[in-house]
């Protein structure tokens, strides 16, 4: 069982609103999805026989205030699955299928500044002790737009 992996998945300019992206963490494979501004992680495996669930539809919550007025609410979000149509929270996992039936594992998804992702250049060179030799080094350096390299 794995815990507390941290996995970067893109910037969040490579990753727009609507897209998804199915990754395998730790043997999983979870769905991360941006809806807007806001992301979800939820298990790629349907409880009911194990369907592919983060290649189904996104739903939002249909209300209605008399017949003929549906729309679409902006609260929860649902995923259908794709093999039978089983219906689960895109945050909580929770199953709209009725009592006893279980929910999907969702995850927490975040933002972090790429800075704290970055690790500790300092610190990790303090743990190195320097060899015997140098190998051959040659100054690189950018020029207007051009990467130039000179021997
Ligand atoms: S496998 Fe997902 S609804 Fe049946």
């Amino acid at each position: 069982m794995v815990f507390g992996v941290r996995t970067v998945i893109a910037p969040v300019e490579a990753f727009p609103p609507g897209e998804r992206r199915i990754v395998e963490v730790g043997g999983r494979s979870i769905g991360v999805f941006r809806i807007g501004d806001r992301f979800f992680g939820i298990r790629n495996r349907c409880p009911h026989q194990g369907g592919p669930l983060c290649i189904g539809h996104v739903l939002g919550h249909v209300v209605a205030d008399a017949p003929g007025g549906a729309r679409v609410s902006g609260g929860a979000l649902r995923i259908a699955c794709p093999w039978h149509g089983w219906e689960y929270d895109l945050e909580t996992g929770q199953s709209f299928m009725g009592g006893g039936e279980p929910g999907v594992r969702s995850y927490g998804v975040g933002l972090e500044p790429g800075q704290a992702l970055m690790p500790d250049l300092d610190h990790g060179r303090a743990r190195l002790v320097p060899g015997p030799y140098t190998a051959e080094t040659f100054e690189v350096r950018v020029e207007d737009d051009y990467v130039v390299l000179d021997v």
